[in-house]
């Protein structure tokens, strides 16, 4: 860019210039002076601009050979001699002889004599010649167009000696506003100029409302979160509502002593279970229900012969990493059971934390998606049709059903679906009716029962995506190439479900 305080006073002293005489007065690239006049066309009515179009004359490549040399017809006469020479002693000693032989025969400078002693000979017919073509070049190169006729030009042009090319150029004048320097306007408008007041007296640079500003940055769904919306997608569409699932750090109270899992279950101790040491406890939950708990947990009731054994509130109080989200799904009964607000569909999607040895397949945390519902007189065959119901919409129709154990559901069945790829039947799921011992002590009306389910995302994510290993989905080793890259997630969904 030229020295803007340079143009100002181009502009001062003749009261309005041209940026292409600018640039030669300068002795600056022309491009450099426009760069100039953008600049200070972003201060406000500086300088006036207007844009001018303009045509000149540029000499080629041969046409400079011509300014150096002479044109090809004045060399094809200098070689000619007083004694004449054979054409094709012309041709090879001068460059472009073809075209110079043709101009100097028509220009009458030379002459062929094809009786001449020992063959065809050329001679010189003109005592003295001017190189009008190299005369006319010199003067388009010195800028003197006017000297150079209108047919003189063209034929230059049809010769190729010269090109016209299209030029703009920038006639700059005083704005209203014309001063010799300018001041650096400001960009932003601070909170320090506003309690000042002195964005008063500053020139702000305008708005470029034509800027196409800075592309912005876009974010990429991990694999995880493409499948747990479809997941969610699939609960809203049969009625569920979702849980709150936004505490990673839950008591032991509800993470297990609520479900009826005794206190000295192999799963509540360190090796299965992340225990948090800062805060060490949860605060006291409620009273009544812990008493309750303690009850049905040592001494048994609602017909139940409970664990038999002490239940200290200390062990209750200890915190943990969720180990399930049927820490959630407690808490949600107990608030249902109090609010009295019965039936209730729920659900949820989120982390849980495992001490577990890890390999290809498992990690200390995943994610878990669970189902629940409350309802008067609900039976084992309701849990088996709404899970029927839900991995239908999954666009899975075989479904086995095996007995199996939780402390807090009775009966519970793991749930198997056939694998057509391999062949051979997969577990996908665990779910159960919740045992009276777990949902009396709450305040549920006996003849409540709660039916549920869970699976793990982690699981179809892997298998939709064609992932090995569980590394390669989550924790340090991700390729966010791979994120970046996955498709968004449809799931072959039964266009039969209901
Ligand atoms: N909480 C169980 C688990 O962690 C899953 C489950 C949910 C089982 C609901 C029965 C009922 O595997």
């Amino acid at each position: 860019m030229a020295d803007l305080k340079l143009v100002l006073q181009a502009v001062a002293d003749t009261g309005g210039v041209d940026s292409l005489e600018l640039a030669s007065k300068l002795n600056t690239d022309h491009q450099k002076v426009v760069g100039a006049v953008k600049s200070l066309q972003s201060h406000e009515d500086l300088i006036k601009v207007e844009q001018r179009q303009s045509k000149r004359w540029d000499i080629t490549e041969e046409g400079k050979e011509v300014v150096a040399n002479g044109s090809h017809e004045a060399r094809v006469y200098q070689v000619v001699p007083e004694e004449g020479i054979t054409q094709a002693q012309i041709m090879s000693s001068v460059p472009n002889a073809k075209i110079g032989f043709s101009k100097a025969m028509s220009a009458k400078w030379i002459k062929m004599d094809k009786k001449a002693e020992g063959g065809p000979k050329v001679f010189r017919s003109a005592d003295t010649i001017e190189d009008k073509v190299q005369l006319c070049l010199l003067k388009i190169q010195n800028l003197q167009l006017e000297d150079v006729p209108q047919d003189q030009r063209a034929e230059l042009k049809k010769r190729k000696l010269i090109s016209e090319v299209k030029v703009t150029s920038y006639f700059i004048s005083k704005g209203d506003k014309f001063s010799l320097t300018v001041a650096k306007a400001d960009v932003d408008l601070t909170p320090e100029m506003i309690s000042s007041g002195s964005w008063k007296t500053k020139t702000f640079k305008p708005y470029n409302f034509d800027a196409l500003g800075i592309q912005p940055p876009s974010g990429h769904l991990h694999p995880l979160l493409k499948v747990r919306a479809e997941y969610r997608q699939i609960f809203l569409e049969m009625g569920f509502s979702e849980m709150p699932t936004n505490n990673f750090v839950e008591s032991s109270f509800w993470n297990f002593d609520a479900l009826f899992q005794p206190q000295k279950h192999p799963a509540r101790d360190a090796h299965d279970t992340f225990f948090v040491s800062d805060p060490a406890n949860a605060q006291i939950f409620e009273e009544d229900y812990r008493q309750r708990v303690e009850k049905v947990h040592s001494e048994g009731g609602y017909g139940s012969l409970g664990y038999k054994c002490e239940w200290k509130t200390e062990e209750a109080k200890k915190n943990l990493l969720r180990t399930h989200t049927t820490a959630v799904s407690a808490r949600m009964l107990y608030k249902t059971a109090q609010a009295n607000s019965l039936p209730v569909k729920l659900f949820s999607i989120d982390r849980v934390f495992r001490n577990e040895n890890l390999d290809a397949t498992h990690l200390a945390e995943f994610h878990q998606i669970e189902g629940v519902v409350a309802d008067r007189g609900l039976t084992l065959g309701d849990l088996m049709g709404v899970i029927h119901a839900f991995f239908l919409k999954l666009g899975i129709t075989k479904l086995r059903f095996k007995p199996a154990y939780n402390p807090y559901t009775e009966p519970s069945m793991e749930i198997f679906s056939y694998h057509e790829g391999l062949k051979k039947w997969v577990e996908i799921g665990n779910s159960g009716v919740f045992r009276p011992e777990m949902l009396l002590p709450m305040g549920l009306p006996p003849d409540v029962a709660v039916i549920a389910w869970g699976l793990s995302l982690e699981r179809p994510t892997m298998i939709k995506y064609g992932i090995n290993n569980i590394r390669d989905l989550i924790g340090p080793r991700v390729n966010l190439q791979m994120v970046h890259d996955n498709p968004m997630c449809r799931l072959e969904k039964s266009r039969t479900a209901s």
